[in-house]
């Protein structure tokens, strides 16, 4: 097991500050988990295919700073992410009796974490959640900054609460069991921050790009530390997406609709973002904020990632139908974040014939 320094990028929030630790073997070792509360409870939220991986381990961790560590394991899967599983958490909490001291611990990937931060955000009214994030993309992203949902059948993530983790430990290590396909969702939004915010970060990525498909840890460790530093900036300065924050949904627009259209499951979160991103960069483009040869570099750099560039056949109206759902639309004005030059994301509306030129132009045929 190779062994990298553990990071620690703080994010600053006032009162709800918090720490991201970034390392190895941060699951096998207590020195992450010290100042954290000790309570009668813990309880591990995780889902069927994680706990049988990392559950005990993170057990063990707990099990000398509270009385009882109990666990729940999800179905896996977007199409879990509802009421009904979310229920399940509840259910564990009271046939436990557990109290507003529980701690709630987030075991998995974006699903689990958007999970149990909204349960930890609910039950009696808010009780304490970290999140252990499993997958790339919860590390640098999902895990980070408070966004608690579930999906409504009308809408993804459409039911949540903004609720703030005290801590989130990213142990590198747990990546080495990720599926190819899921590594290169999470690449996906690793991209994501350099054309919003951090063109020198996208060189990186570029140059870096088989390092982080062999999974080696010390270009992990910098993908994951850069991009929770971009985000912890953006989060710092807009917790509750009043302006900035928008921007982390680069590429998010096109993403949703093509995640609906499908099925939630069936193109992967982060796959749909990184169509996403070549489709908002396209119209960037038509907009005259960034030219092709930008266009073509970033549509380069998600194929390289093992990301799909091309949209699904899908009627122009159902799109629009499908955008107009986004939480970033304003009296049924679709309104995307696009580049406004390298490394400057904007937010504005454009018009429809532009937005199906690009889209037509992205798609796979029928
Ligand atoms: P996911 O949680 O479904 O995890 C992907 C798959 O990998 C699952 O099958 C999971 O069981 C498995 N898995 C997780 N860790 C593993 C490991 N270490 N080894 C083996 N298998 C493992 O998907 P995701 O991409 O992590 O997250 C997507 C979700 O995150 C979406 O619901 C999206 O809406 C949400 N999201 C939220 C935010 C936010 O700010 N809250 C940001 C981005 C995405
Ligand atoms: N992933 C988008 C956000 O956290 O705001």
């Amino acid at each position: 097991m190779s062994l990298v320094p553990t990071l620690r990028v703080p994010i600053d929030l006032g009162e709800r500050s918090y720490d991201i630790l970034i390392g190895t073997g941060l699951l096998a070792d207590d020195a992450g988990w010290d100042d954290l509360p000790r309570s009668a409870d813990a309880l591990i939220v995780s889902n069927t295919t994680v706990a049988p991986l990392y559950a005990e381990r993170l057990a063990a961790r707990l099990a000398t700073r509270h009385r009882r560590v109990l666990q729940v394991a999800l179905p896996d899967g977007e199409q879990h992410k509802d009421w009904q599983t979310l229920n399940l958490v509840f259910d564990a909490l009271l046939a436990a009796g557990c109290d507003r001291k529980t701690v709630l611990y987030a075991l998995g990937g974006g699903v689990v974490g958007d999970m149990c931060g909204f349960a930890a955000a609910c039950y009696m009214r808010g009780v304490p959640f970290v999140q252990v994030p499993t997958t790339l993309l919860a590390q640098v992203d999902s895990s980070v900054g408070g966004k608690t949902a579930v999906n409504h059948p009308l809408g993804k993530n459409m039911i949540g609460a903004f609720y703030q983790p005290l801590r989130v430990l990213c142990d590198l290590d747990v990546l080495d069991t990720l599926p190819a396909r899921e590594l290169s969702a999470g690449l996906a939004e690793v991209i994501k921050y350099g054309p919003i915010a951090d063109m020198a970060f996208l060189d990186w990525i570029e140059a870096q790009l088989p390092a982080l498909l062999a999974r080696d840890k010390a270009a992990l460790a910098h993908a994951v530390r850069r991009s929770c530093e971009i985000k912890a900036w953006v989060v710092g300065e807009d917790e509750r997406e009043g302006g900035l924050r928008a921007i982390l949904n680069f590429g998010h627009t096109f993403g949703h609709a093509i995640e609906a259209v499908m099925g939630y499951g069936a193109w992967l979160h982060g796959e749909a973002v990184g169509c996403g991103m070549v489709l908002a960069a396209a119209l960037s483009q038509r907009l005259g904020l960034v030219d092709a040869a930008f266009v073509a570099r970033v549509q380069r750099l998600v194929a390289a990632a093992g990301l799909p560039v091309q949209a699904p056949p899908m009627p122009l109206a159902r799109w629009f139908d499908l955008m107009r759902v986004d939480k970033k639309a304003e009296g049924g004005e679709i309104r995307f974040v696009l580049i406004d030059g390298p490394g400057k994301a904007c937010m504005r509306a454009a018009p429809d014939a532009l937005v199906a030129e690009v889209i037509s132009a992205h798609s796979a045929a029928a």
